[in-house]
């Protein structure tokens, strides 16, 4: 039985949120060819996620068995969240381009689950990711336009961003879906027309992946 687990990390709630639309879309297509499979659904913005703090980076790099009560406490959200990530066959992400970048939340997640000794290690002083054999894909959307050949292209600093990190803990089969332009329904352009092209990207991998 395969295992989603589907992110969120825009502010905005339900159908007012362009990525929690894709991602609402990816996780049924995903169903309907997954029939039995198990979803794990992670708000963001309903999840509290402290910064990394000093005592944060002095329990991670306490070797496991030798944590105090606080410093294990301290780890408490992060070893949740990376069990969420070790069950999951997959993921899918739904992010808000924030400044160019992804929304805070999702960086604050990032910091909890690329650690040391649990999704990352040191092989011969090279970093291995422990979340191998895993499928990342993130829905982003955007209020401009950034498509290759575009004037903005350049200014995407989400995907050349969320490669990397994935790429750390080992997660490195990852594919992009940008709805580019949302802001266009200010301006009275259909929310659908705007989505299409996504959805239609959404509907083409996932079909896909089960012919392969
Ligand atoms: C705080 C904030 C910052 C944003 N920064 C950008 C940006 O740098 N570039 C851009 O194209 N759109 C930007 N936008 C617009 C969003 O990317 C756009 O509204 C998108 O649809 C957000 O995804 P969502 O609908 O799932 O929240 C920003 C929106 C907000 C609220």
């Amino acid at each position: 039985m395969s295992t989603l687990l589907r992110v969120d990390s825009s502010p905005l709630k339900g159908d007012a949120s362009f990525s929690r639309q894709l991602t609402a879309e990816f996780v049924q297509h995903w169903q309907a060819s997954h029939p039995g499979g198990r979803i794990i659904t992670r708000d963001l913005v309903a999840t509290t996620l402290p910064p990394v703090s000093a005592e944060w980076i002095g329990a991670a790099y306490s070797p496991a068995a030798s944590r105090t009560q606080p410093q294990q406490e301290i780890l408490a959200i992060s070893d949740e969240l990376i069990a969420e990530l070790e069950a999951a066959d997959e993921y899918v992400f739904g992010v808000a381009m924030h400044n160019f970048s992804i929304p805070s939340v999702l960086k604050l997640w990032i910091d909890q689950v690329v650690r040391v000794g649990k999704t990352f290690s040191y092989e011969n002083g090279v970093i291995a990711g422990r979340l191998r054999d895993k499928k990342a894909t993130f829905l982003v959307a955007s209020g401009g336009v950034y498509e290759p050949g575009t004037p903005a292209a350049g200014m995407n600093f989400v995907e050349p961003y969320l490669r990397p990190v994935f790429g750390t803990i080992g997660a490195r089969d990852t594919s992009f879906i940008n709805a580019g332009g949302t802001a266009q329904v200010r301006f009275g352009v259909n929310r659908d027309t705007i989505l299409q092209p996504a959805l239609q990207s959404i509907r083409t991998q996932l079909q896909q992946a089960q012919v392969a």
